[in-house]
């Protein structure tokens, strides 16, 4: 498996925690999934900022700057000998102890980052996702708001699972009044009479970065769109829909429970899909003319 971690600046094939990390023993840790393009980080601005905001929510230091982490992600993409990575970037509280939900005053962060080879080249599925609405409901904003990305992904797991026994590929989460939020690892788009709709942040979602690159090119490409609340019955009679993430970027959908889509991939689907890899062309020229590597961790 091509895989490699950098665990506080030491570079290695594989790398423990203790099993007294509070990542590995309550979920007590942010984290940020980022992917190689061209064979430079994209958006890494960006996910650096999401994960100081998780850690902010969960009261959590962040010691490092973010010319820090960026040098030894760097520094792991550099010892990689494949085209594209995902990159993982995770900090957990850290190793202590006293084992108890209280952490000691002395306990240190430990960072991590995880890279593993992806796909050389981008591909839009000509197969499309199938979804459904499943029983089990997003997390509650005032219960662990899905706005921070946290360790613990038990919601979306079992989300997952249940959608899978339904016979689909991923789940729409509905949040607790009945209003569609996100999929278990993505944000929704559907496409209704040429209008692009994608549910709010006051939902309850995750503000995906992906999603962010969505809404600007929307906006360049002057497509009408709006973020509006959406719930199950906006689902009839759309003519596509996509998901985005970060490293599968746009994944088009097939079939919302029973019901196949029109389109798919759709019109829409597919001229977001080549606008966004044109701006991802179009950061990664910058991003490599300014390149500069300040020193590491270790
Ligand atoms: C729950 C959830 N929503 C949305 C997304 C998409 O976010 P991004 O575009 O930043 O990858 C993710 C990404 O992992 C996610 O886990």
């Amino acid at each position: 498996m091509p895989l490699l971690t950098n665990l506080n600046g030491h570079i290695a094939a594989t790398a423990q925690v203790s099993i007294l990390d509070r990542g590995f023993l309550y979920g007590d840790s942010v984290y940020e999934v980022i992917r190689t393009f061209r064979g430079r980080h994209f958006g890494l601005q960006e996910h650096l900022a999401r994960l100081r905001q998780s850690a902010d929510y969960l009261y959590m230091a962040v010691p490092w700057t973010d010319a820090e982490i960026q040098t030894e992600v760097e520094k792991t993409l550099a010892q990689a000998d494949w085209q594209e990575s995902y990159i993982r970037v995770v900090v957990t509280r850290g190793t202590d102890i006293a084992i108890g939900l209280q952490p000691s005053a002395e306990i240190q962060p430990n960072l991590l980052i995880i890279i593993s080879a992806i796909a050389p080249e981008p591909v839009l599925s000509e197969t499309g996702l199938h979804l459904v609405i499943p029983q089990r409901i997003r997390n509650d904003k005032k219960a662990l708001d899905p706005a921070a990305k946290t360790g613990n992904y038990l919601n979306n797991i079992l989300a997952l699972f249940e959608a899978q026994q339904m016979g689909a590929d991923d789940a729409l989460l509905l949040n607790a009044q009945g209003e569609i939020t996100e999929a278990t690892t993505s944000n929704l788009w559907i496409v209704r009479e040429g209008v692009v709709l994608t549910p709010p942040v006051e939902v309850g979602i995750l503000q995906g970065i992906t999603r962010r690159f969505v809404l600007q090119i929307l906006q360049e490409q002057n497509i009408p769109y709006a973020e509006q609340v959406l719930v199950p019955t906006d689902l009839d009679n759309i003519q596509e829909a996509f998901l985005s993430s970060s490293v599968r970027l746009l994944m088009p959908v097939r079939q919302i429970h029973k019901t196949p889509l029109p389109e798919c991939p759709g019109t829409i689907t597919r001229l977001a899909w080549q606008a966004l890899l044109e701006l991802m062309d179009t950061h990664s020229a910058k991003a490599e003319a300014t390149a500069e590597i300040p020193g590491g961790l270790a």
